[in-house]
């Protein structure tokens, strides 16, 4: 090989090595949108504002939030599936990456490959509400209107896959009784609803409840956890409140488009961090009871791990349930 191309040769190999790092340093380059794959006010556009205000401050560019809800987040799902591969459209989606990906037989995208893990955020208590004049003072007594009226009785949730669908689920299989479920593009507007007396129950994060559960708009039963929260301290736990075995929380994770160049990955991974560690977003969270991961759990490779265990976890138990979103 002649001298002059062997020098171009190695120019290409320094240029290919350089490329990434100073792709990643310019980067973003121009305001960034997280998709919410449900609609305004519920749960994952708490967390999805929080986070975006916070990686916003931390990449010195806007992070705005774009909510594309239906069909238990999996339309807001194939929009970042869809989106070009350079880290300026992100998905914020929780627990449902794991259960849709067996739930939805025919997704048009594929529900693990076509995404690239950022990092894990936060795993949100559930707790679960009623209308305000609800006639049941305490779990007990939902137990008991639920068995006597059962499909008379109306369940919100955010469709097939979402987190209020997974807990009513739960719930119904503990106590053995089966009501209505009524779908909403998310559970902002379920709480609308509920709050309006026209939907009699709801499981929900607390980072939608805590605020009507303390203001006494709803009527409140159990949190869904081992534990009773410092947040709401005087809710019991469904296990104290006599229903073993109604346990769920909801993690939640930042996604890329598949192809996202490495690089790219690796700053939104380090913005996560940051942001997880930002005071105004820990003291909300805190309020909305609930709290960042540790700071190694808001990488790619740990979220990727997590989140294929949470699939293969949930597979065996959606396929013996035999009921399928399509
Ligand atoms: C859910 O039930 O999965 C969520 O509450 C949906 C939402 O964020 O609205």
């Amino acid at each position: 090989m002649s001298r002059p191309v062997r020098r171009g040769l190695l120019a290409l190999a320094l240029l290919g090595m350089a490329a990434p790092a100073a792709f990643a340093q310019t980067f973003p380059t121009r305001p960034l949108s997280i998709v919410v794959p449900f609609a305004p006010g519920g749960p994952t556009d708490t967390v999805s504002r929080l986070v975006a205000e916070a990686m916003g401050r931390d990449l010195g560019q806007n992070v705005v939030v774009e909510n594309v809800g239906g069909a238990g987040g999996t339309l807001g799902s194939n929009r970042v599936a869809q989106a070009r591969p350079d880290g300026h459209t992100l998905l914020l989606h929780h627990i449902g990456m794991a259960t849709t990906p067996t739930l939805y037989r025919r997704l048009p995208y594929d529900p693990v490959a076509a995404f690239e893990p950022i990092g894990l955020i936060t795993e949100v208590p559930m707790s679960l509400i009623a209308r305000p004049n609800f006639p049941a003072n305490n779990l007990a007594d939902v137990v008991a209107v639920m068995r006597q009226r059962r499909e008379e009785l109306n369940y919100a949730n955010a469709g097939i896959g979402a987190a209020s669908h997974l807990c009513g689920l739960l719930l119904m299989s503990r106590v053995d009784a089966p009501m209505t479920t009524v779908p909403f593009r998310g559970t902002g507007p379920a709480m609308q609803e509920l709050l309006a007396g026209r939907v009699d129950l709801m499981c929900d994060q607390t980072t939608n409840t805590t605020e009507q559960i303390r203001g006494n708009s709803v009527r409140a039963y159990a949190v869904t956890t081992p534990q009773r929260l410092p947040t709401l301290p005087d809710l019991p736990t469904s296990a104290e409140a006599g229903l073993t075995g109604f346990e769920v929380s909801v993690w939640h994770g930042l996604y890329a488009p598949r192809n996202t160049p490495a690089p790219i990955i690796a700053r939104l991974s380090q913005s996560l961090q940051t942001a997880l560690r930002d005071p105004r977003l820990i003291a909300r969270f805190a309020e909305l009871g609930t709290a960042p991961v540790a700071q190694d759990q808001a990488t790619p490779a740990a979220h990727r791990t997590f989140w294929l265990a949470d699939i293969a976890k949930w597979r065996p138990l959606i396929q013996a349930a035999g009921q399928y979103a399509d």
